[in-house]
């Protein structure tokens, strides 16, 4: 059975399509990826259908990522079922996620993803800031705190799926 990842952020062009291609690159790299997949949504469905916002996807391409398959989609509520962990991005993202959740009934496993990065839980600041109104080097610091997010939730997963 793959376990399934989805990963929010507000508009999905810009912090959650990131986060995604970075997870998806650190995947492969330790050999989870057929055993994990993962995606992203948005809580606003301002740009469903569009690629990633062209800034993120410089900053990917500037580390050797390449994002420009994505499309950006709405989360909706009915989608909980098919995810075994949920992500936000931040508080908002979160706060928007647990009222979909309740208007379904249901108690989903939603977490913030910088609550996998032991320094972010340190500092005790867990959002991924939204860099859409922002300059590159805005994207550039999502970037930083996007990969070592990635690092230590690919560190859980391993410590999760290794044995089954
Ligand atoms: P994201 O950034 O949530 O990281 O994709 C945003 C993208 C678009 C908007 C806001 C945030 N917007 O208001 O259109």
């Amino acid at each position: 059975m793959t376990y399934r990842i989805c990963l929010v952020c507000l508009g999905n062009i810009c912090r959650s399509p990131m986060a995604e291609v970075v997870i998806q690159h650190r995947l492969e790299k330790v050999g989870l990826s057929d055993r994990v997949s993962v995606e992203s949504a948005g809580t606003g469905a301002w740009h469903v259908g569009e690629p990633a916002d062209p800034r993120a996807l410089a900053a990917l391409r500037e580390r050797g990522y390449d994002g420009t398959s994505h499309r950006a989609r709405q989360f909706a509520a009915n989608w909980f079922s098919q995810y075994d962990l949920i992500l936000a991005m931040d508080q908002d993202n979160y706060a928007e996620l647990t009222r979909l959740a309740a208007t379904e009934g249901i108690d989903a496993d939603t977490r913030l993803l910088r609550s996998y990065d032991p320094a972010a839980r340190t500092s005790g600041d867990l959002d991924v800031p939204d860099p859409y109104y922002g300059g590159a080097d805005g994207f550039a610091h999502v970037l930083n705190q996007l990969e070592r997010a990635a690092d230590g939730l690919v560190e859980s997963l391993q410590e999760e799926l290794g044995d089954r």
